[in-house]
């Protein structure tokens, strides 16, 4: 019988997901299916009941519901509790188990270039879901200090709260007047360039010792890379992220290793 997965989501008509694990499917000769789903906001619950009552086998979770699907797992795995956010469902025996391989996504493009994190200072732009699993990501890897700078100072506090308690030294900084000379990662995790906007920071300051990451994935160069990118900084692209985490993703579901060349391939076509 064919299995079925999907990406959850409102709104989730952009989202890549179904390209990236269809071609996987085709490449290892699957029976499976992978559909983009829209649960329209303030309808989670019947949704996922919907998804039990075609036996899903798994599926994704992206905006608006990584946190609010917390309640509807039947059990969660100890990244999935740390962060307090799930991104990937499966069904094991009609038990939902939520998974989170947004923090060991992140983390993949920065080990696959054999670039330390351990006693290195570290600037996360942004306070959402996904700055959530970075900032988790950068404790669990023993960063030395996590300075998070937001919009809202308030959400900036309360994340640098949290990498505390994670057992990170941290402190938070408003997004205006960022000295990021301090810092050798500098990460986009707000929204700001999804529209082509200028960079969040200026960025005549980045220079040739900097590693800067920014999660947008579309555009691919967004201003801060293509600036960062004009200094001699370290790139690394928001699409690594998202080839990480669904990578990580098909090996729970399919307990097999992901064809990481072929969702690559996929995904840049698709820009
Ligand atoms: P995600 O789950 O992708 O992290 P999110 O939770 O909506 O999405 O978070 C979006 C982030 O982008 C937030 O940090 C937000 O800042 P606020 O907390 O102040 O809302 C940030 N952001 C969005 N638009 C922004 C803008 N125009 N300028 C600066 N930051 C912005």
């Amino acid at each position: 019988m064919t299995r079925t997965f999907a990406v959850i989501g409102d709104p989730i008509e952009h989202s890549l997901s179904p390209s990236i694990h269809n071609a996987a499917f085709k490449a290892l000769n699957l029976d499976c299916t992978y559909i983009a789903y829209r649960i329209p906001r303030g309808e989670l619950k019947e949704g996922i009941e919907s998804l039990r009552q075609i036996k899903i086998s798994g599926f994704n979770v992206t905006i608006p519901y990584k946190i609010e699907m917390m309640q509807y797992l039947d059990e969660s795995s100890p990244e999935c509790k740390m962060i307090g956010a799930t991104n990937t469902v499966s069904n094991e025996n009609g038990r939902f188990i939520g998974y989170n391989t947004d923090m060991d996504g992140f983390l993949e493009p920065i080990k696959k270039r054999n670039i330390g994190i351990s006693g290195e200072d570290v600037l996360v732009l942004g306070s959402g879901g996904a700055a959530r699993a970075i900032v988790a990501g950068f404790a669990k890897e023993k960063a030395k200090k996590i300075t998070v700078a937001n919009r809202t100072i308030q959400k900036a506090q309360e994340l640098s709260k949290f990498a505390s308690d994670l057992g990170a030294e941290s402190d938070h900084v408003a997004l205006s007047g960022i000295d990021v000379s301090k810092y050798k990662f500098i990460i986009n995790a707000t929204s700001v360039g999804l529209k082509n906007e200028p960079s969040p920071i200026p960025t005549d300051m980045i220079n040739s010792s900097h590693v800067v990451y920014d999660i947008i994935y579309m555009p691919m160069n967004t201003d801060l890379i293509t600036q960062s990118k004009k200094n001699s900084a370290t790139i690394i692209y928001g699409y690594e992220m998202l080839l990480g985490q669904a990578t990580l993703a098909f090996q729970i579901w399919h307990k097999t290793p992901a064809p990481y060349d072929t969702m690559k391939k996929v995904l840049l076509g698709g820009f």
